[in-house]
This record gives C-alpha cells, structure tokens and sequence, in this order.
C-alpha cells in the first residue's frame, strides 16, 4: 500500500508494504544512490539531522518508522515505547524526504516472528547485550530485513547507540552485504543531555537531573588522563549513589573497537566510556570517547 502525502504539498511518499516499496525504488532508476536512515520513529532533532545528511550524501533517501518487537527485551518498555507518527510523517514531509517505510509487524516477520541467531564474536557479549537479553540479535535481524528491501547505497546509524552500530557493521562484514554503514555523532540538548526517543517519557525532576549522564562522562574523560581505571568506575557509582531521580546501570570503560572492558589502560588502543542509567522507569544511555 502507498500513501501520497499532501501535507505540505510535497512528493514524499509513504509505504507500507515491502511490495510497493520494492516497486518504486525499482522504478527509480540505475546509478542513482539510494541511503536508508533506520528508526523506530518519535523523531527528534537528532534523527532529523541525520535525514538532511543523508539527503545531502544520496539520490533518494528512504526512512523506516518501524518499532521492532523483537529487540524489546521489556515488555513495559515496547509498550510505552512513544509512537508519534503523524508529527513525525510532518517532520519528514518538511525535510523533503523521499520515501518512508511503516509497515506492520505482520508485513515485516509474515509468519516468523523470531529473531536470526547471529554470532557478533562477542561485541553483543557485554553492556547493553548482558543488560539486555537477546537485543542485538533483534537488532540485527530487523537491520538486515530492511537491508534486504531497500538495497541502500549507505545506512546511517548514530553513535549514541555505539554497541549497536559495532554489531551492525560486524553483521553487514559477516553477511557480505554492499552497504556502507555511516556513523553519526550523538545530538545533545542544550543541557548536554544525548536526544533520545525516551527523553519525552522523563518526569519534569527526571529530566532536571538527567543532563547529569553526560556531566559524569565528561567528569571521567577527564580523569582519564591521570587516573587510573578503577578510580574513574568508582568515582561514577558515587556520583549515582548520591543521585535521587538517576540510577545507575552500568558504567564501562572499553577497547573503542572491541568493546572488551578494561581495568588497565594499554598504550596505542582508543577507549570509550559507556552508560546506562535508570531514570524511574525510562532508561538512558550514553557514551564518550576518553582519548
Ligand atoms: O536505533 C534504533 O532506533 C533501532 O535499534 C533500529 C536501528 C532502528 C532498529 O530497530
């Protein structure tokens, strides 16, 4: 099924079967360049910021609005996941963006309702993959879904999801699939708070105290340069402790491309430190690179 938009009077169109998607970018023309921008939809500045880049980088951008049940490992969580498909569809029309893709769960999984096993070598194997089970291979597995409709030139993942976009590309390599996977920086508000979906679902006191996450990886970057790795992990649990709206998760500090955490630091490798925070029930993320 397609759905013309007129909005804004523009041409963007909307699909919502992979049949009718496949038709048109079929339709479009060889050597023209084709970049998917994947989402779950509750667009904010972040995700827009990556459609103009896309935008500028492509022929044709293609966006897919689809919350993927199978990555959900909370049932609470997929249920208050925040859907804002009108204001979104608005957001996309205003950017002049091409095709959107939202199609059922029904049209995405047909009768197979479950998640590819995937061997990520161990990248799934630690922060959000041991927080939360089988996550990446839901990702992975609705990430080469899409893959497989659209056929695009390049996808572009951000980078507050980090472990995310490591699992993508190690899928894509493992896969052998034509795709460039293209990073993109992390969005902050104002307050250095990273954009997120979730922010909406923070109480008034919730969101006072969250730009709190970035502040202590900004506080670890730099310790990182004269202390050593226990202190900095023992420096963020206190700043948590005494936090009453934030809980703490995790805090890791990793190898930047093998994500394997580390209490030593070995001269010549990239660290990151990663997040997790528990704000009531909304659960945040964010990291930073330390060197
Ligand atoms: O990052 C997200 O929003 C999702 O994990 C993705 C990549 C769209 C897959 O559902």
């Amino acid at each position: 099924m397609r759905v013309q938009l007129t909005i804004f009077n523009s041409s963007m169109e909307v699909f919502k079967t992979v049949k009718s998607l496949q038709q048109k970018l079929s339709s479009i023309g060889q050597g023209k360049s084709v970049g998917l921008v994947p989402t779950m939809g509750a667009l904010h500045e972040g995700h827009l910021s990556i459609v103009r880049r896309a935008k500028k980088e492509n022929d044709f951008v293609v966006v897919s609005i689809f919350v993927n049940p199978t990555q959900f490992n909370n049932k609470e969580d997929l249920i208050n996941y925040p859907n804002t498909l009108i204001p979104d569809l608005k957001a996309l029309e205003l950017l002049q963006c091409d095709f959107v893709f939202t199609p059922s769960v029904k049209e995405v999984y047909q009768q197979d309702p479950n998640t590819e096993n995937f061997d990520f070598e161990g990248l799934d194997e630690v922060m959000e993959g041991k927080f939360r089970t089988n996550h990446f291979n839901g990702v992975a597995t609705i990430v080469k879904k899409l893959f497989l409709i659209t056929n695009p030139d390049k996808a572009y993942f951000g980078e507050k999801d980090f472990q995310q976009l490591l699992i993508i590309k190690k899928m894509v390599a493992q896969e052998k699939l034509p795709i460039e996977i293209v990073p993109c920086e992390i969005f902050r508000e104002k307050d250095g708070l990273a954009m997120s979906s979730r922010n909406v679902r923070l109480t008034a006191e919730q969101r006072t105290a969250a730009p709190e996450i970035y502040r202590t990886l900004l506080k670890s970057k730099k310790l990182f340069q004269n202390q050593d790795l226990v202190s900095i992990k023992n420096f963020v649990k206190n700043e948590f402790i005494q936090n009453k709206e934030l809980e703490l998760e995790y805090f890791e500090i990793a190898d930047t491309e093998v994500l394997i955490s580390s209490n030593e630091i070995k001269p010549n490798k990239k660290y990151q430190a990663f997040i997790a925070v528990f704000a009531g029930q909304v659960r945040l993320i964010d990291n930073i690179a330390l060197n």
